[in-house]
């Protein structure tokens, strides 16, 4: 099937990295590190496509709640991914941004975070938004409590967003890996009217073909928006 036309914003929830692992008899932490491998491959095909925004979903503020272990494996990982990352960022024009909450980040990882935002910020090819520490519900009382430090009264949906942690398009797209029908927390304000796709690829077996897949079920979609179609 040809491909028309490309989301803007892609969204991924990249899940199944546990489930991956274990069916080759590995650790979980292997998962995570093939995991790493097929965010390359995404962002890759996105500067390649010229999609101008995906979003990442890396670490939820519920993940807290696996064993410390792991934890701390997926902090290493995303600081070792910063750290790499680097200069490909810079060759490509990649905006790196993270949303999330900052409390409870390792410090080192936090300054890590700060110092790529600030050098990648003015890379206008792509931004890579990374939902570190997020959960959307964090996310809408933060913005919440700020609109009433603010005094403000009376907001729009419009002035809402603003309060959010960026003020990125709302995704066109959103991916799913690894079969679960659920959003897990994730960017429940912003997916009002996205297209969704699920697959039960496993997120370390999700490659070019597979997002060339859910493309192209995103070009059979028709974007109604509450409204009639052909009129
Ligand atoms: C996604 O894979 C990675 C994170 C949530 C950090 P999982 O670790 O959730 O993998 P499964 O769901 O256990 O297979
Ligand atoms: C969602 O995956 C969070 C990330 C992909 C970072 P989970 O594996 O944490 O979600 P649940 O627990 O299956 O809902
Ligand atoms: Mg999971």
């Amino acid at each position: 099937m040809e491909i028309t036309k490309y989301p803007e914003h892609l969204a991924i929830i990249m899940d199944g990295n546990g489930r991956w692992a274990k069916k080759q008899g590995l650790l979980r932490a292997l998962g995570h590190e093939k995991g790493a491998q097929s965010v390359r491959q995404v962002l890759e095909y996105c500067v390649e496509h010229h999609i101008p925004y995906l979003t990442l979903y890396a670490f939820s503020t519920e993940n807290w709640n696996r064993p410390q272990d792991e934890v701390s494996t997926l902090m290493k990982l995303f600081l070792k991914y910063i750290k790499n990352e680097r200069k490909n960022m810079m060759k490509n024009k990649i905006r790196f941004f993270v949303s999330g909450r900052k409390n409870n980040v390792p410090e080192k990882l936090q300054k890590e975070i700060e110092k790529l935002e600030e050098e990648t910020k003015n890379n206008d090819k792509i931004t890579l938004n990374i939902a570190f520490n997020y959960g959307s519900r964090a996310e809408i009382v933060d913005a919440v409590n700020r609109i009433i430090k603010d005094g403000k009264e009376n907001i729009t949906e419009e002035d809402f967003s603003k309060y959010l942690y960026n003020d990125f398009p709302d995704p066109d797209l959103l991916i799913r890996t690894s079969g679960e029908m659920r959003i897990s927390n994730f960017l429940l304000w912003q997916i009002a009217y996205s297209e969704l796709y699920i697959t039960d690829t496993l997120w370390p077996d999700f490659d070019e073909k597979e997002i060339d897949k859910a493309i192209e079920s995103y070009n059979q979609r028709d974007r109604r928006f509450g409204g009639v179609k052909n009129v």
